[in-house]
């Protein structure tokens, strides 16, 4: 099968296609044909061992697993004998666990209780495929931030593959979201759902007397020390991105009547999968798709997702688009 591999890390053109076997599921597996695949940030990372942190789960010296990406949507090849949630011909959407890759191929064998579901009615591969990573790292932050009906929300950073997905969750959970994002995705953010929206070139939120339960910084370009003027007493930040924050959270945890959290490891779950499934069915959630390449353009994908101004998420479709 054909497959994104990366034997060294380093810059976008480390990425190769190549012909590697094709994996065999185990009794507890299933063998996903992958219809598309995405490139997100936690990819990029992954690639370049950025933060180098990222060496101690992914391989220190170079890459352990050498096929990248998380994000899938494809239908069921093949079962093992012991799996009973999934059967051949499936359509499934989901992502790969926690620190694992090996998306971005043909195929992918994952356990049956991997972050796996089967897809919405309705959906293409594509749009099934960008649903997981950005949802499930919102997911996590709200949850950090005890996001509940009334609570009012800040999100900086609406415009990104998080930032869209915590607009649409936050509301879901019944939150009075503003969301802050460039002037060019002014009207997208609005048409998630949020509140209100702010064009960060035109008006600094930190300056408009405004005062929050509840800022996430969904993009990592904010900080605690700016955001908490703007943060009721007893609010949270919540950060997606930069370790100061895991000290931050650390310390606001014993002073002061503000929070800093910071809301990692990832974890993907089935659970967290089956959720966002119940979501979409309910009308409330769509993955933001900015760009689709085929997997042979995976370089120039990689390289439009490191500019860090990609709205959603970038999908990388296999054997050409596929309608289900
Ligand atoms: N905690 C984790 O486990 C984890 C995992 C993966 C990623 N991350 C981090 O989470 C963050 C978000 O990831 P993502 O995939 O959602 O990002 P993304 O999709 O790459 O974000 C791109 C968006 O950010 C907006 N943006 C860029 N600069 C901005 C600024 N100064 N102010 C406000 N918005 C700005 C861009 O729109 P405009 O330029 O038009 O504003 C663009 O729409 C990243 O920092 C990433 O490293 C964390």
């Amino acid at each position: 099968m054909r497959a994104v591999v990366h034997e060294r890390y380093g810059p976008p053109d480390v990425l190769r296609i190549e012909e590697v076997p094709r994996p065999v599921p185990k009794a507890d597996e299933v063998l996903v044909k992958i219809h598309a695949t995405t490139v997100t940030r936690t990819d990029t990372g992954v690639r370049a061992a950025k933060p180098a942190l990222i060496r101690l789960f992914f391989g220190l010296r170079r890459p352990k697993q050498p096929i990248l990406g998380t994000e899938l949507a494809g239908e069921i090849e093949a079962i093992g004998a012991a799996v009973t949630k999934f059967a051949v011909g499936d359509h499934v959407f989901g992502s790969t666990s926690s620190f694992q890759s090996g998306a971005n191929a043909e195929f992918i064998a994952l356990r049956e209780s991997a972050p796996l579901a089967h897809m919405p009615a309705g959906m293409t591969f594509e749009q099934a495929a960008a649903v997981t990573d950005g949802a499930i790292l919102a997911l996590m932050c709200l949850e950090a931030g005890h996001i509940h009906t009334g609570q009012k929300m800040l999100i900086y950073g609406a415009s990104g593959a998080i930032g869209t997905a915590g607009v649409q969750l936050a509301k879901y959970f019944g939150a009075d979201v503003t969301a802050v994002c460039n002037t060019k995705n002014v009207e997208l953010v609005r048409s998630l759902g949020a509140d209100r929206v702010i064009d960060y070139t035109q008006e600094d939120f930190t300056k408009n007397g405004q005062s929050y339960d509840v800022i996430f910084d969904a993009v990592g370009k904010h900080s605690f020390k700016q955001s908490k003027g703007s943060l009721k007493s007893g609010g949270a930040y919540v950060a997606t991105d930069g370790f100061r924050n895991f000290f931050l959270h650390l310390w606001t945890s014993r002073i002061g009547d503000k929070k800093a959290l910071f809301p990692v490891p990832p974890r993907y779950t089935q659970k967290n999968v089956l959720f966002l499934k119940e979501v979409i069915e309910a009308g409330k959630f769509r993955a933001v798709i900015d760009r689709c390449y085929p997997l042979e353009e995976v370089v120039e994908a990689t390289r439009y997702v490191e500019t860090q101004q990609k709205t959603g998420n970038v999908v990388l479709t296999i054997n050409g688009s596929v309608t289900p």
